[in-house]
């Protein structure tokens, strides 16, 4: 048996959607809205199943969706990639999987900037990597660019980018991608670019891929998610967008990994990606709306709510709001407590975790979020007395 899953504990997000389910509390812990997506996409996908194929597509993912990837990275981020620098994976999650496998030799080490996806740091050892974990912290969340380099040896290889970032919901600026760009530049290190979420961003901000950077092309792997840009995160239909020196063993580690894709979401997911602007900018507003009344009701019961620049998450630091438990304790006993269920920073972290902040996702109905506000604010008047 392999220890590195023989050995892992149960993750903090199952043990508190277990709890959740158990109790009945609401759910603002696990990431997903509770609206059922648009609906022309979704009927799209029916359409595709009824008249469609049904069989396997080709290993590199639809001619189709393959060029739509390639489009909606030009006509968002002026990148220029062809359908040819394209791969569609089984979700975000396969293409780290894919990246990772196929980009790590045994030994190499691994940059990780904790928070991080909790998919990271097994998928790093998993491939033979030894990670190297840097951190960021409340309340500002800057990429530590300075312990980044002072992390960087002779076997460093690559380094994982998750922007918009899960779980702080920062957007990172033009300052800080350029600095790490050159850092990668400097010492010959492979990037791959987590940004599910480079369409969930707030207040105007822009997205920035680490790729477009002065040196990146060349050097970076941008990974996206389907999920996450139509609030569909049950799809599963991601993508890689590299050049070929970099998407050729990628492919190769994917085509034992899962192979393919379901058609059908394929053809879906190509039709959205060529949908018009305004339905980015009112996904983007809707999700801006919400943050801005769940965040205003917590602060308004005296909860410490940090910014959140993008994604579906907003994050509190309890410390700050005189509540006296740190954040296990804190989501623990507002599962019982309170009903509502909330996610830990410290699980993002594989060591020395702040553990004074909580993660709560936004993308519910109105009544749902005013509940969850009402109740929270209830427990933390109890819990400070
Ligand atoms: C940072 C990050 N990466 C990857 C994923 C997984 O994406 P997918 O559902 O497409 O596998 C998520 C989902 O929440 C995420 O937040």
């Amino acid at each position: 048996m392999n220890p590195i899953y023989a050995d892992m504990p149960t993750s903090v997000f199952e043990e508190i959607s277990i709890l959740a389910r158990k109790t009945g509390a609401i759910n603002l812990g696990q990431g997903f809205p509770d609206h059922a997506g648009p609906l022309d996409v979704r009927q799209a996908a029916a359409e595709a199943v009824l008249n469609g194929s049904n069989q396997y597509p080709p290993m590199m993912g639809t001619d189709r969706l393959r060029g739509a990837v390639a489009d909606h990275c030009r006509r968002f981020h002026g990148l220029a990639f062809e359908a040819g620098d394209v791969l569609v994976t089984s979700g975000a999650t396969e293409a780290l999987s894919a990246a990772l496998l196929a980009l790590i030799a045994p030994g190499d080490e691994v940059l990780l900037i904790q928070p991080m996806y909790d998919a990271y740091l097994p998928l790093v050892r998993r491939a033979g990597g030894t990670a190297k974990l840097v951190a960021m912290g409340p309340p500002a969340w800057r990429l530590p660019v300075d312990a980044i380099a002072a992390a960087i040896g002779p076997r460093t290889r690559l380094v994982v980018l998750n922007n918009p970032l899960n779980p702080i919901a920062r957007v990172f600026d033009e300052g800080e991608i350029a600095a790490l760009a050159a850092l990668c530049v400097r010492h010959d290190l492979i990037a791959v670019c987590d940004e599910v979420w480079e369409h969930v961003l707030f207040d105007g901000r822009r997205h920035l891929p680490l790729i477009a950077a002065e040196g990146m092309r060349e050097r970076a792997v941008k990974i996206g998610s389907a999920g996450k840009i139509f609030s569909l995160t049950g799809w599963k239909v991601g993508f890689v967008v590299a050049v070929p020196a970099l998407l050729g063993p990628i492919a190769r580690a994917h085509q034992f990994l899962t192979f393919t894709t379901p058609p059908n979401l394929q053809e879906a997911v190509a039709y959205g990606l060529d949908k018009d602007e305004a339905y980015f900018r009112e996904m983007r507003l809707a999700y801006q709306r919400s943050r801005d009344r769940l965040a205003g009701r917590l602060a308004a019961a005296g909860y410490a709510v940090l910014p959140s620049e993008g994604t579906y998450f907003l994050c509190v630091d309890l410390a700050a709001s005189g509540i006296p438990l740190g954040d296990r304790a804190f989501c623990l006993r507002a599962i019982e407590e309170a009903g509502v269920a909330a996610i830990p920073i410290s699980a993002f972290y594989g060591e020395n975790a702040p553990t004074s902040v909580i993660r709560l996702c936004f993308a519910k109905s109105d009544a749902v979020l005013d509940e969850a506000a009402t109740r929270l604010a209830a427990f933390a008047e109890k819990v400070r007395n």
